[in-house]
């Protein structure tokens, strides 16, 4: 009797132990333990030899090491059936995963979605134009000519294969584009990167991110210019902020104005963000030059039009208290890894 205890004991360390690399095992287990001449058999046979006063206790035993058997068994198989490729090539299907390191968008990249989708809700639809463009589509469609003392504004790099080809220096040249198409109207959002030869500094770099929007449609005016500007200001940067259009020039647009809003560092008392001023300016806008829309094919007679363009970066700066413009081209992972919305 202590020794079939005994035996059944060191058969559970035995079975407990096994270990199946792949199907075959699995079923060499079965026979083993398992079959008509199998060690769980041979055991309940023992049965007959124990003394009657025992056989309700040691059934008991019997009946256990037999689904204990038979539980092994099952997952054996299971595990098996999982992957028995990967356990016979010596994976260890039973180790937990590697962690997988979860991404994060750049901040631009953020800042860029942000604006964009305020004016998608408005309708306006996205597009994109080349960074490397020509003459016609950057600077004399939009009424800078040739001899325009406008274009020293924006110092320009040319491509040296070909004299007519430039980095485009402002996000305008979409507008251009997307009034050539010649479908109207247009309610375009158009964000993107822009290259001017400035000295890199903290606080100026040689390339850039610009967000252009174009409306265009008949009896268009500037007051619904200031209505979707004004929308995109409250939702942008909070109900309170207070906007002001200060007079402009851009030849593209006349009128033109920039937008100023109330500083949403120091709320409008003066700080060094908004040299004490209480406003920061974010954005350059006006209606469309009725030359534009000559350039682009369409009649200025029967159609007119608001443009507008922003910088994406110091919106970002401020955001997220950058404090040098650099840092978003680097690729420094510390400063990366910092954005955790993957939005
Ligand atoms: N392109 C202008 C700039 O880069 C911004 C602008 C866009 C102004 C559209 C008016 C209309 O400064």
């Amino acid at each position: 009797m202590e020794q079939l205890l005994e035996k059944i004991e060191s058969y559970k360390k035995e079975i407990e132990g096994f270990k199946a690399a792949d199907v075959k095992a699995v079923e060499e287990f079965r026979i083993k333990y398992l079959g008509t001449k199998g060690v769980v058999k041979n055991i309940m046979g023992e049965m007959k030899n124990v003394p009657t006063d025992k056989k309700k206790e040691f059934g008991q035993v019997l009946n256990d090491f037999k689904l204990f058997t038979e539980d092994k068994y099952e997952s054996l198989k299971s595990n098996a059936g999982n992957g028995h490729q990967a356990k016979a090539s010596g994976i260890d299907l039973t180790l937990p995963g590697d962690e997988m390191p979860l991404g994060s968008r750049h901040p631009i990249t953020l800042m860029r979605n942000r604006i964009v989708s305020i004016f998608e809700r408005l309708g306006f639809a996205v597009a994109e134009g080349p960074e490397i463009e020509d003459d016609w589509h950057n600077f004399t469609a939009l009424n800078l000519h040739e001899h325009h003392p406008a274009r020293d504004m924006q110092d320009t790099f040319y491509v040296q294969q070909n004299p007519d080809w430039l980095l485009r220096t402002h996000t305008s040249n979409v507008q251009i584009r997307e009034m050539e198409k010649g479908v109207l109207p247009i309610r375009g959002i158009y964000p993107g990167r822009v290259y001017r030869n400035e000295t890199v500094s903290a606080r100026s770099h040689c390339f850039f991110h610009q967000v252009e929007g174009l409306y265009i449609d008949e009896n268009v005016s500037f007051a619904d210019l200031k209505q979707t500007l004004y929308f995109f200001v409250k939702e942008m940067y909070g109900k309170d902020v207070k906007v002001r259009f200060r007079p402009s020039y851009f030849p593209f647009t006349e009128p033109s104005a920039e937008m100023d809003v109330t500083c949403f560092i120091c709320g409008g008392t003066g700080c060094n963000i908004c040299k004490k001023t209480g406003w920061v300016e974010i954005l350059g806008c006006g209606m469309v030059h009725p030359n534009v829309l000559t350039n682009c094919n369409i009649d200025p007679g029967k159609y007119s039009g608001f443009a507008f363009g922003m910088g994406i970066e110091r919106p970002a700066m401020l955001k997220y208290g950058i404090n040098d413009i650099r840092l978003f081209s680097e690729n420094d992972v510390r400063f990366l890894k910092q954005f955790t919305s993957t939005i």
